[in-house]
Order: structure tokens, then C-alpha cells, then sequence
């Protein structure tokens, strides 16, 4: 029996309109960008045993996305490739053109969140690089994985739909770069790395922000601490990064690595020393001497978590010296650098130290 013209066209406006409501929705999403670096996120294994032996950085942003179909339930997302590198390669000047790519996007209208995929190793570094630098509100999160995609129970696939996820959220906007890793939404300045081999591997003394699950994203504080649009610095401003390393604090201490560095002309020496940054006594003298040849002297501490006292274990009014807070050295490391490109001077600079 013939379908009558009425009926036709009755299941022609239906189709209709249900396309265009797809279409609607799809138009509404938000559009997040995923800006891949490599790391075990895009690592490949030889077998779904191998959950920490693999190679990291060799599966290209277009292959995470695509086996992530459940990522159109949340944000129109676009991808682009990077770098395609182990996160204990970065070096400054990927830093400097990650958070020049990241500003430039933000600052479309038409980008609503960004993620940067990132190996674990240094992702805290980067993760507060673009906290200091990058002025925009949107949220930019950051996001690695301790198993490569190729893990039985791998971590990759969820850590990312939750990254996208806070990304295309309109409540992650204005809380400073943001990193999700099992579950938790962590400060970017907060967090570090601080187990090797298990997924609950980056954790904050002062805690995470919130956690995201199944989409949906649950706040229990925000940063006190300046960042992104609050922040004095700025990375359209920044061309270059000045060098500022870290010499480590131990029984048995000596000053070759404190004279090597003053030698190679660092601006900014980071000391990490034991307990709450106490340095040894035959390495005071060589630190005061590289003050006096205007290197600044960061007092942090080996101990990832307290923060260091200033003028407690050192006289550091009298040394001219600056504490760390509660950073920890690679984190001061950061700091210094982004302060160093505005201010030689030492009381600006413990005051960023406080601030940042
Ligand atoms: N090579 C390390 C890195 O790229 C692997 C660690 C990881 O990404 O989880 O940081």
C-alpha cells in the first residue's frame, strides 16, 4: 500500500527536526581544544601486562580522540599535536611555546576550555608554568597517565574524558590551571607527582580542589594563591626564560654543584635542603658568594610537604636570601625563572614567592 504524501511529509519534518536538534546540541557544545605533548598518555606497550614498561609519546592526538567516542557526549573537541615527547625532555623553550599556543587559543571566541595530554614526569611543571603565564579565566587542564593505553585497567582513557569534561565546564572557569588525574581535580600549582608507579600518583598537601565523576564535576575549595587573570605576569610578554637550576641537600654536602652552577652563569639557584631547607654548614659560604655575584638564592627543602620557614634555619634577612614557602624545588624553579624575567630584586622577589 502506497505511503500517502501526508505521511511523507509528516516523517520528513520529524526526521527534520530531530536532525536539527542534533545539530542544535552539537552547535552548543563547547569546543575544547586537546593540545597533545606525548608521555605515557600516549604510550604504547608490547603487551597489556606491561603497565609500566612501554614507550611513551607514540600515539598521535588523532588516535586518543578517536577511541574516545564518548568525548562528543561532553564538548566539540579538536585536537593538535604538539610535541610528541617524554616529559623529562621538556625543556624551557617547549615550555615557552606550549603556553604561547595555549594563550593564543584562549583567546579565540571561539574555544571554550583547553587540555594539554602530558607525560607525568614534569607535568607539574608545566601545569604551573601555564598557571603564571597564561591570561585567561577559561579553564586549561592539564592531564597525563601513570599506564599507557595499552595496560590492562589503563588510566589514560578516563583521565582524559574527565579532563575534557572540566575543560567544556563553565564552574572550572577562573580556578587557575587545573590537573585531572584518578578522579581528583587538583590546583595546578598544588600538585606534584609523588608516587612513581601507582595511578593515585599526584597528590597536594593542601588537597585537592574537587573530583570529577561521570562528567560531573564536584568542588570543595578554590586557590587562594594569584594565577592566570590575577597574575602579573604574562607570556605574551616573555621571550625567554633565564637559567635558574637546583642543587640538592645531603649528609656528606659539598660545593661542587653550588660553584659548577655559578660558573655556568645560573640567575637563580634553587637549594632543596633537608627538613625545613637547612643548609650545611661548609656549603653557606659558597651560597653567600653567589649572592654576591647577584645569583638570588632560593632556600626550598628536600621534604615534599610543610612549607620553609624564612630566617628559621638560615639567617636569610641577613644572606639576602628567598624561601620557597611551601613550593617545592622544582616548583621554585618555575617561579623563579617567571619572576626573573620582571625583578633582580630579592624582596620582590620573596614577595612573588608569597604571592604565587
Ligand atoms: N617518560 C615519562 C613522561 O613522559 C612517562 C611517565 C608518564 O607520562 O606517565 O613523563
Amino acid at each position: 500500500m502506497p505511503i500517502s504524501k501526508p505521511f511523507q511529509r509528516w516523517v520528513a519534518g520529524c526526521l527534520l527536526s530531530a536532525l536539527s536538534a542534533a545539530a542544535i546540541a552539537q552547535a552548543a557544545q563547547p569546543h575544547v581544544v586537546v593540545l597533545a605533548t606525548g608521555g605515557t598518555i600516549a604510550g604504547a606497550g608490547a603487551s597489556a601486562a606491561n603497565s609500566a614498561t612501554y614507550a611513551a609519546a607514540k600515539v598521535p592526538v588523532e588516535k586518543l580522540l578517536a577511541g574516545l567516542p564518548e568525548l562528543s557526549q561532553v564538548a566539540k573537541v579538536t585536537g593538535e599535536q604538539v610535541f610528541q615527547i617524554a616529559s623529562e625532555s621538556f625543556t624551557n623553550a617547549h615550555l615557552l611555546q606550549l603556553a604561547q599556543r595555549v594563550s593564543a587559543l584562549a583567546k579565540q571566541a571561539d574555544v571554550d576550555g583547553i587540555v594539554v595530554t602530558h607525560g607525568t614526569d614534569t607535568l607539574e611543571e608545566t601545569a604551573y608554568f601555564l598557571n603564571l603565564v597564561v591570561r585567561s579565566s577559561k579553564p586549561i587542564v592539564v592531564v597525563g597517565s601513570m599506564r599507557p593505553g595499552t595496560a590492562l585497567s589503563a588510566d589514560g582513557a578516563l583521565n582524559l574524558y574527565d579532563a575534557v569534561s572540566v575543560a567544556a565546564s563553565k564552574d572550572s572557569a577562573g580556578k587557575g590551571v587545573l590537573v585531572t588525574m584518578n578522579d581528583e581535580i587538583q590546583s595546578g600549582r598544588d600538585v606534584s607527582k609523588t608516587i612513581n608507579i601507582k595511578t593515585e600518583a599526584f597528590k597536594s598537601q593542601w588537597g585537592p580542589l574537587g573530583m570529577v565523576v561521570e562528567g560531573k564535576n564536584y568542588w570543595f575549595r578554590a586557590p587562594v594563591k594569584r594565577h592566570t587573570t590575577q597574575s602579573e605576569f604574562n607570556i605574551d610578554e616573555i621571550q625567554a626564560l633565564p637559567a635558574v637550576d637546583i642543587v640538592y641537600g645531603y649528609g656528606n654536602m659539598n660545593t661542587t654543584g653550588i660553584e659548577a652552577y655559578g660558573k655556568a652563569g645560573v640567575k637563580a639557584l634553587v637549594h632543596a635542603g633537608t627538613g625545613n631547607g637547612s643548609v650545611a654548614a661548609q656549603a653557606v659560604d659558597a651560597l653567600k658568594a653567589l649572592r654576591a655575584q647577584g645569583v638570588q638564592v632560593v632556600r626550598a627543602a628536600r621534604v615534599p610537604d610543610g612549607f620553609v620557614l624564612r630566617n628559621a634555619e638560615q639567617p636569610d634577612d641577613k644572606y639576602d636570601w628567598v624561601v620557597a614557602h611551601d613550593l617545592r624545588p622544582q616548583k621554585a624553579r618555575i617561579l623563579a625563572m617567571v619572576a626573573l624575567t620582571k625583578t633582580r630584586d630579592s624582596k620582590e622577589l620573596q614577595r612573588i614567592f608569597w604571592e604565587y
